[in-house]
């Protein structure tokens, strides 16, 4: 599914915002925007917020991880971040390809799966 990011222009140079439902965490960099999954690889908290230095790299705000950018990669080789494909139209929207989400559980489903994590003593 697409979702906007705004105006290109208008995304901060200097740190990470999220964006739609904020699972999404999108970047200005080298000209244009890439988007990631809003989860640092180093304990799943947030990127938003995160410092972006000279448009290259982006930094955790939680303990400073650092991702290469654009590419995601994590600077100290441990993974590189989801990323999603993005597109600056002709007038500058940033528009993101991001996952769907999941369908919603109806409440006969959501005590279902209670029932079967409960029964696995989890
Ligand atoms: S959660 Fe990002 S560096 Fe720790």
């Amino acid at each position: 599914m697409k979702v906007s990011a705004g105006r290109l222009e208008d995304l901060p140079a200097d740190h990470a915002v999220a964006v739609g439902d904020g699972s999404v965490v999108v970047v200005r960099s080298g000209g244009t925007a890439c988007a990631f999954r809003n989860r640092c690889l180093h304990k799943e908290n947030p990127l938003a917020g995160g410092r972006v230095h000279e448009g290259t790299v982006l930094s955790c705000p939680h303990h400073f991880w650092q991702y290469d950018l654009p590419s995601g990669r994590h600077l100290g080789g441990r993974g590189v971040l989801p990323s999603y494909p993005v597109e600056v139209t002709a007038d500058g929207e940033v528009l993101l390809e991001v996952p769907d989400p999941p369908p919603a559980m109806s409440m006969r489903e959501r005590l279902l799966a209670h029932a079967r994590s409960w029964e696995r003593g989890s």
